[in-house]
């Protein structure tokens, strides 16, 4: 495989970020710096991807650091930084402890990549992208987060189990909130180009929206320590590889809003054409008028964790 001399930071060397620094190399996009405020965690965790290179057949560099001088000049910057939830924990309740991480890493990045495009995966996920638009002062279209990918695929495979058909015939569509408040926009999902209203019956439909909205704090039941990782990791890498690619792609990120869907003052998950200089277009699809309610119940809830701020 070529090497691309395309440099991405991962900030945050546990689960996510050290997955996702892996994730980026395999797959040839970028080196990687990896930076933790723990030097040798990220260092270790570096090296160990690093020796698995010639195995998986990729040149790319990966270093692991807590100096931030080391991330000048890179391209994209994806802040993992923070607690994961404790089983029983809401993701709403990370967010003293998470809001000071990241401030503390979104004036670093402001100071040492101040071009760089910000990816947030940190939860309460809509919270911590507003706050690191507030806090970095960069353009909106540089600094939005990453859930409606990963909620759109938990929908995708529990509804294509169900169905007994490939995932690759789901195009499934979650907006509004990484939380208890998301919205999945059913009247927009297509089951090989069919309405999937026609091909589930409401009880399977609303156990599926169910089960996928509630993803998340099962897998936080089932490992005691530590939240989900492979899949949140995964659905980072189509964000980046549309800005690398400039592919303008639509994909659905947590965006901050300024009087999209009439809304002001809060990032939330909605649909964006995504390129080279980040978000190009915050598309303003049309809902149904009870997924319009629920998308603003679900940007009220937001609100009032911005409010704790
Ligand atoms: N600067 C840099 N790194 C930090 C800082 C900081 N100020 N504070 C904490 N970290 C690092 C920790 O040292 C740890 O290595 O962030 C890493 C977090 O890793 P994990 O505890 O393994 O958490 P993870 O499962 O990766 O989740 C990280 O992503 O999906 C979300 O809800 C999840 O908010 C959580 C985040």
């Amino acid at each position: 495989m070529k090497r691309s001399p395309v440099k991405i930071t991962v900030v945050g060397a546990g689960a996510v970020g050290s997955t996702l620094a892996m994730r980026i190399a395999e797959k040839g996009l970028a080196d990687v710096v990896l930076l933790d405020i723990y030097r040798n965690i990220a260092a270790g965790k570096a090296l160990d991807i690093l020796d698995a290179s010639p195995v998986i057949g990729h040149e790319q560099g990966i270093t692991g650091t807590d100096d931030y001088s080391e991330i000048k000049g890179s391209r994209i910057v994806v802040i993992t930084a923070g607690l994961p939830r404790k089983p029983g924990m809401t993701r709403e309740e990370l967010i003293s402890k998470n809001a000071a991480i990241v401030r503390d890493v979104a004036e670093k990045v402001k100071a040492n990549a101040p071009d760089a495009i910000v990816i947030l995966v940190t939860n309460p996920l809509d919270t911590m992208t507003f706050l690191a638009h507030k806090v970095t002062g960069f353009k909106r279209e540089r600094v939005f987060g990453m859930a409606g990918i990963l909620d759109g695929s938990r929908f995708t495979q529990l509804a294509a189990a169900e169905l007994k058909i490939p995932r690759s015939s789901i195009k499934a569509l979650m907006l509004g909130s990484h939380g208890d408040t998301m919205v999945p926009v059913i009247s927009q999902t297509r089951v090989s180009g069919k309405p999937i209203k026609d091909m589930l019956k409401p009880e399977a439909l609303d156990r599926i929206i169910k089960r996928s909205r509630d993803r998340g704090a099962e897998i936080v039941g089932l490992l005691g320590t530590g939240s989900a990782y492979y899949s949140p990791s995964a659905a980072v890498l189509p964000m980046i590889e549309a800005i690398l690619n400039d592919t303008k792609e639509t994909l659905v990120v947590s965006a901050c809003l300024d009087g999209e869907y009439g809304l002001k003052g809060l990032a939330i998950g909605v649909p964006c054409r995504i390129g080279s200089s980040g978000i190009e277009k915050i598309e303003e699809m049309p809902l149904a008028e009870e997924e319009k309610k629920a998308f603003l119940a679900s940007a009220e809830a937001i609100k009032k964790t911005i409010e704790l701020l």
